[in-house]
């Protein structure tokens, strides 16, 4: 019996068919309090969801879907470290990794807590020898540049924390980050280095995964053309991930790793030592500072009424469109050219932790599960697709994010940025109507292709400045909202079986590509077909 058959699903249900014509004009302008009514403050990040297409007795029904679920002893489960990553085994507590060292977290009876402090501090040491000049290359400099190899969550997170905190960094240090298999990336990435100056950081929980072991396999080469002593790697080559063996097989000094544990997933991993490069960019009081905000977040997830929870309401008025309304997508629209990986970031954390068709019990869903997430940095998505937001046949809930204070003052760059951003959500809200644009004298023929329907929900989330703290609070209630989002679905929000089968389908091919004879076996016609042309075209036919 899903979700679906319970007494809150059913009452939403109705509800919706109630309130689905409500114009947010209109609801507007017969309550003037509700802008501060459906707004929310925490420790400086300011939420105003009052532009939702819901109403008071909406927000109620929600949160009884919350209660349904049992919501608050969901999370209760996942912050005490029990296995909820049931598939896998395992627990999820990536919230371990930004508690202070003052807390007691366990995991099948261990506290985990001294762990992550000791690899905060291993990581600390480490970066400020990078970052002081310390740490010489094999030839005795410094190291300039700083190389993150890994994909996935052993990339995106990294990427972009190191993006979104530039404002923070060593100005001196490139860091740089390869993930694609396709040999440009590594080519384009060390265009132009010594490798005498350059470090890599082989960054992945498993330590096998393919792309990854390539590049860096690559990497070694690269270096050892130009130094030629194998000696060299101990100074160019360090370790992140769970695997000591593979680390150790694949020729990085130990004592060059940063360890992680098998109850941080991929994609929540950014905390651990896979934020090793974020914290040799920024400092270790930076990292820092950004764990304080990732834990403030936590705390108010953890103990906040649900209806005063921020991740809950975000989780909650994404179920709202994409189960009522049948949104499809949901878009992240952050107005700070810094937050640009933010959006993709978000794909990966969203689409692979919910993006799920069968529930907890091993049945199929009944409904709809996990969004298309995507985004992109404003206002070039002005330019882009939001002549589809605002006038296209699909409801696109979006989240527009941005900050009083740029890290860039200059001229009046920052005061058009967000006109743009009010502009946008007050255009996508209340669109504009027929009847304004002929009282303008619009010509009659173009009045249906210049009508704004409005009626477009968004949710605005803001705060002073772009800081190391403000950036964990928005991660941290990202995650949050995803797993609030994954209980409701009553899915497995920590695996990702999916991402399996075409891994495993490429080394039976790749193994086929690459022998004298093309076997064909267990191969389609279409792809075998594909295969041939790839053969004769590269001139190994
Ligand atoms: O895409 C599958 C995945 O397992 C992600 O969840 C993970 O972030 C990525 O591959 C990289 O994995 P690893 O860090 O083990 O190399």
């Amino acid at each position: 019996m899903g979700i679906e058959t319970g007494a809150a699903w059913r009452e939403l249900r109705t509800h919706y068919e109630q309130v689905a014509e409500l114009q947010l004009t209109q609801i507007f302008a017969d309550d003037p309090r509700r802008a501060k009514e459906f707004s929310l403050e925490f420790q400086g990040l300011f939420l105003d969801y009052s532009k939702n297409r819901i109403t008071r007795e909406s927000l109620d029904l929600l949160m009884n879907l919350a209660d349904e679920v049992q919501l608050s002893a969901a999370i209760y489960d996942m912050f005490a470290g029990k296995k909820i990553n049931v598939t896998e085994g395992r627990a999820a507590l990536h919230t371990a990794l930004r508690a202070p060292k003052s807390s007691r977290i366990e995991s099948d009876g261990v506290d985990v807590v001294p762990q992550v402090h000791a690899v905060l501090d291993q990581m600390e040491e480490f970066s400020q020898t990078i970052r002081s000049g310390q740490w010489q290359g094999f030839t005795g400099k410094p190291i300039r540049n700083v190389i993150n190899i890994g994909i996935g969550g052993s990339d995106l997170g990294p990427m972009m924390a190191c993006e979104a905190l530039r404002a923070y960094s060593q100005r001196n240090l490139n860091i740089q980050f390869v993930a694609n298999v396709d040999g440009s990336d590594f080519a384009e990435a060390v265009q132009g280095l010594h490798a005498d100056e350059t470090l890599f950081i082989v960054c992945s929980k498993t330590f096998s995964t393919d792309e990854t072991l390539t590049n860096a396999r690559t990497a070694r080469s690269w270096l050892l053309e130009q130094l030629v002593d194998k000696d060299a790697i101990a100074k160019h080559f360090v370790a992140v991930s769970t695997n000591t063996e593979e680390v150790q097989a694949f020729g990085i000094d130990t004592q060059n790793m940063f360890g992680f544990w098998d109850w941080v997933g991929g994609r929540y991993s950014l905390c651990s030592s896979v934020g090793l490069a974020v914290m040799v960019s920024i400092g270790a009081t930076n990292f820092r500072a950004m764990l304080g905000g990732f834990h403030a977040m936590d705390e108010h997830f953890r103990t906040a009424p649900l209806a005063q929870n921020m991740p809950v309401l975000m989780a909650l008025l994404g179920i709202w469109y994409n189960n009522f309304f049948a949104a499809e997508t949901h878009a992240i629209l952050p107005y700070d050219n810094y937050l640009k990986h933010f959006p993709a970031y978000f794909q990966q954390a969203d689409m692979e932790s919910n993006g799920k068709c069968i529930d907890k019990s091993g049945a199929e869903v009944a409904v709809q599960t996990g969004p298309i997430v995507w985004g992109q940095a404003g206002t070039n998505g002005q330019h882009a697709f939001y002549q589809l937001l605002h006038q296209g046949t699909k409801l696109v809930p979006a989240d527009f994010i941005g900050f009083a204070q740029s890290h860039n003052p200059t001229c009046d760059h920052h005061d058009k940025l967000m006109a743009n951003f009010f502009a946008q959500t007050q255009a996508l809200a209340f669109g504009k109507s027929s009847q304004t644009l002929a009282d303008e004298g619009v010509e009659a023929a173009l009045i249906p292709h210049r009508t704004f329907t409005g009626n477009r929900p968004t949710n605005s989330l803001m705060a002073e400045k772009l800081t190391p703290f403000v950036l964990g609070q928005l991660i941290a209630l990202y995650e949050h909202k995803i797993f609030a989002q994954g209980v409701i679905w009553d899915v497995f929000s920590f695996d990702q079986w999916g991402v399996d089968l075409g891994k495993n389908l490429a080394v039976e091919i790749l193994h086929q590509l690459q022998s004298d004879e093309a076997s064909n076996a267990n191969i389609d016609a279409s792809t075998a077909q594909l295969m041939a042309r790839y053969r004769k075209g590269r001139g190994a036919s």
